[in-house]
């Protein structure tokens, strides 16, 4: 059990860990198993482990160890995308009006126009900046469920979580924040008022480049049992190998933001201060206008940073005149990466907008590097 007054790292560290047996581990191995010995008894019965689909010991371990830092019940699944899926469609069905951001990661809105539309939820795209207006203005009369992606991917977008819980909550709307971004040590949802927590894995909290993992946390426990059903039924559960991988990698969370974050406060002045550079933003930077609102929010800063370069031609300059900056998509792992977003075809940036991920290198390094990238400019 972890103590909700220990620091960021204490809390990385010891989340999800058993209590000290003399002669056992310091941290849990993995299980691997499908099935598990049923006995002569009824399955489940005492609790025991029947099949890994529905439960398995590693998955409990790394559950509890994310649901110790989202302060909720959690549940992973495969991909970020199978608990954005699980999160929507365990509350919300045929004819609901359910509230997407208009600028998030693009592919939850392919997720809504392939497959939600056709399954008949009313889908509506509201763009982070403007949800907190339509929320006030009584405009989640009616609404099923919102999703927020605080800060927005690509464009670090933020908005006021509490505010638009409280107007969730008074309209009988189900909130829920993809936390991809922030992490759950740099924003907690569950505590500004929304009902589940949602985040890729992939990214930042696990954030070594090498595996695919996801999560829904909730405190309410009829949610919890329908995301649960949702995920017995379909069938996102990680294996063994991806839990104790990824409950392995969250052990350094904190370090590993520390330091992307420190490297972007001094990238984001870098390319602020560049003079073929446009749109900085970075929303610790005191100039960014997500900057008080960010500030009062979150909890601490994290390695993604946003600009303009350009053009497409300007970008491929940069990225041919770097050695440590590499192209590659997906964010908050220990390498520096730059991803040209149009590229993809799904967000609405111009052709030179880039996302730097903050690795976890020596900053001076990185910054030595993008100047190189920059006078290539
Ligand atoms: C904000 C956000 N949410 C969800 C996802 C989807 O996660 P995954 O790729 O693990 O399915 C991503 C992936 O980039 C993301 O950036």
């Amino acid at each position: 059990m972890i103590d909700p007054g220990w620091g960021d790292g204490t809390r990385a560290v010891h989340a999800g860990d058993p209590p000290p047996v003399p002669g056992g581990p310091l941290r849990p191995s993995p299980v691997f198993a499908a099935p598990f010995h049923l006995g002569d008894q009824p399955p489940r019965a005492g609790g025991a482990d029947a099949y890994a689909r529905t439960e398995h010991p590693t998955l409990r371990v790394l559950e509890e160890a994310i649901g110790a830092l989202d302060g909720g019940r959690c549940l992973a699944f495969a991909t970020g995308m199978a608990a954005i899926s699980a999160a929507v469609l365990a509350c919300a069905g045929a004819g609901d009006r359910v509230l997407l951001p208009s600028d998030g990661y693009y592919t939850t809105r392919i997720l809504a126009d392939a497959e939600l539309d056709r399954l008949g939820l009313r889908i509506e795209y509201v763009p982070t900046l403007g949800i907190e207006g339509l929320a006030a203005g009584g405009g989640l009369s009616g609404v099923r469920m919102v999703l927020l992606e605080t800060p927005s991917n690509p464009q670090l977008d933020v908005c006021d979580v509490a505010a638009v819980a409280r107007a969730a909550r008074a309209a009988g709307a189900v909130l829920a924040v993809d936390n991809t971004t922030a992490t759950p040590i740099g924003q907690r949802p569950l505590d500004l008022g929304a009902d589940l927590t949602v985040g890729s894995d992939t990214k930042a909290l696990t954030g070594h480049s090498d595996l695919l993992l996801g999560h829904v946390s909730t405190r309410d426990d009829a949610l919890h049992d329908r995301v649960r059903a949702w995920r017995n039924s379909t069938g996102g559960t990680p294996g063994p190998f991806e839990a104790w991988l990824g409950h392995r990698s969250m052990s350094t969370l904190d370090l590993r933001l520390a330091r992307q974050a420190q490297t972007a406060a001094a990238v984001a002045e870098v390319l602020a201060a560049h003079p073929v550079v446009r749109g900085t933003r970075w929303p610790w930077r005191r100039e960014d206008p997500s900057f008080e609102l960010a500030s009062r929010q979150m909890l601490r800063p994290n390695g993604v940073v946003s600009a303009e370069f350009a053009d497409e031609a300007a970008v491929l300059r940069f990225l041919g005149a770097t050695r440590l900056w590499v192209a590659a998509t997906s964010f908050g792992g220990v390498h520096s990466t730059v991803d040209r977003r149009a590229q993809w075809g799904g967000d609405e940036v111009p052709a030179g907008f880039v996302r730097f991920s903050c690795g976890i290198e020596d900053t001076a390094d990185v910054v030595a590097d993008l100047e190189a990238g920059l006078a290539a400019l």
